[in-house]
């Protein structure tokens, strides 16, 4: 079972940003966490980020067919980029949003999410472990 986490603006920075609210890992060490939690649970994972909003369009076009499931932070994107929410029903794949912060508990503007709608849970405010938990939720999610 392959699934892929696609990071958004900005996420290239981690190590960088806030650690009150990202922690202190890069997204070199934060990706290979995640792959160690994957092979743990006997998924295969691919990892891809970009700061351009039509790259993560595009990718998320070639999903399809690629993997069997999503992780989805699409960083600052996931408040309004509506491209990317449609580009995710054209996917037509199982995705779990996953924010390292605790969004909901931050700036109003950051409680809305255009993607949520369409994805099969929300994980936020659990730091690197949010992806764990997305990864356990998409091997029940998905047939074997
Ligand atoms: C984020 C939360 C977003 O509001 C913010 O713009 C980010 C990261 C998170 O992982 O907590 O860039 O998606």
């Amino acid at each position: 079972m392959r699934i892929a986490v696609l990071h958004g603006v900005n996420l290239d920075q981690l190590g960088r940003r806030d650690p009150a609210h990202y922690g202190s890992m890069t997204l070199a060490q934060l990706e290979a966490r995640i792959s160690e939690w994957g092979r743990e649970l006997g998924i295969e994972t691919t990892f891809f980020q970009t700061n351009h909003e039509g790259e993560y369009v595009e990718r998320l076009h070639a999903s399809r067919g690629a993997a069997a499931g999503l992780i989805l932070n699409p960083g600052a994107w996931t408040h309004y980029a509506y491209a990317i929410r449609d580009a995710l029903e054209i996917s037509g794949l199982p995705a779990v949003e996953v924010h390292l912060s605790d969004v909901m508990s931050r700036e109003p503007w950051r409680h809305q999410s255009v993607i949520r709608e369409l994805c099969v849970a929300t994980v936020a405010g659990r730091g690197a472990e949010g992806y764990r938990e997305a990864l356990q939720i998409l091997k029940k999610e998905l047939p074997e």
